[in-house]
C-alpha cells in the first residue's frame, strides 16, 4: 500500500475526475482545494471541452487564468456532470458542504447538473453527517434568529468570521457554522431547514447527493456509486 499524502490524495482524486468530463461540453465546477486540483488537471484537456460553469469568484479565476473559458450559469440550460469536493459524505452519497463558504452557488450548479461527482480525500468519508460544523448561509438580519433555532435542535451556530469581521460571501451574506448535529435524515433535514425565513443555503446536499464519489485512500482512487 502506498503512502500518499493528503495534497497527494487531493491531486489523484481531481485528476481521476478528468475521466468523468464530456468533451465538447461545458463542465460544472465547484470550489476548494481539491477541486482547484481538478482545476489545474483540467488545464490539459482544454482545447478539448467548450469550457466551465463555476460555483466560486475563486475558481472563476483559477479557470480563467488557466485560459478556460467561464460561462454564467444562466447561459446554460443544463450541464452532464458536475465536480465538487465535500467536507464529509455519508454511506448514501449525501454531504455537508460550505467550509469554503460557496455552498449557494454550489448547490445552484450541482441543481443545473445531470450528476454529480464528489471528489475527496477518505478524511471525508463518515457515517453520520455533522462532525463537521455544518455551514449555513444567511441573511445577516435572520443569523440571530436562525442560530436560536439551531440550539432548539441541540446545535451551536457560530458566525464565521474573516480578519476581526462577519465573512461576506461571493453573494453578500454571513455564513453560520453549526456544531453538535447528528444528521441522520439528511433529507428531511435539509428539506425542513432551507424552509426557516432568512436560510439562503443549507450545507446538507441531499436533494443534490453525489451520483459518484472518488474517494483517495492509502490503496489508491476508489469509485463509489450511489
Ligand atoms: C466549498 O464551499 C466547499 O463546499 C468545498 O467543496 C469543501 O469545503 C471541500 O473543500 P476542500 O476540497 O478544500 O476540502
Amino acid at each position: 500500500m502506498t503512502s500518499y499524502s493528503q495534497d497527494e490524495l487531493k491531486a489523484l482524486v481531481g485528476q481521476a475526475a478528468l475521466h468523468y468530463v464530456v468533451p465538447g461540453e461545458i463542465v460544472g465546477v465547484g470550489t476548494g482545494s481539491t477541486v482547484n486540483k481538478f482545476i489545474d488537471a483540467l488545464a490539459s484537456m482544454k482545447d478539448r471541452i467548450a469550457g466551465a460553469v463555476s460555483s466560486s469568484e475563486a475558481s472563476t479565476a483559477r479557470l480563467a487564468a488557466l485560459g478556460i473559458r467561464v460561462f454564467d450559469a444562466n447561459e446554460v440550460e443544463s450541464l452532464s456532470v458536475y465536480i465538487d469536493g465535500a467536507d464529509e459524505i455519508d454511506g448514501g452519497g449525501h454531504m455537508v458542504k460550505g467550509g469554503g463558504a460557496a455552498l449557494t452557488r454550489e448547490k445552484i450548479v450541482a441543481a443545473q447538473s445531470r450528476s454529480f461527482v464528489c471528489i475527496a480525500d477518505a478524511s471525508k468519508r463518515v457515517d453520520v453527517l455533522g462532525r463537521f460544523p455544518l455551514p449555513v448561509e444567511v441573511i445577516p438580519m435572520a443569523a440571530q434568529r436562525i442560530a436560536r433555532q439551531f440550539a432548539a435542535q441541540g446545535g451551536e451556530a457560530r458566525l464565521r468570521m474573516k480578519d476581526g469581521v462577519p465573512l461576506v460571501t461571493d453573494n453578500g451574506q454571513h455564513i453560520l457554522d453549526v456544531q453538535g448535529l447528528q444528521i441522520r435524515d439528511p433529507l428531511g433535514f435539509e428539506m425542513q431547514v432551507s424552509q426557516w425565513p432568512g436560510v439562503v443555503t443549507v450545507g446538507v446536499f441531499a436533494c443534490q447527493k453525489a451520483n459518484v464519489c472518488l474517494l483517495g485512500t492509502p490503496g489508491g482512487v476508489e469509485t463509489i456509486r450511489y
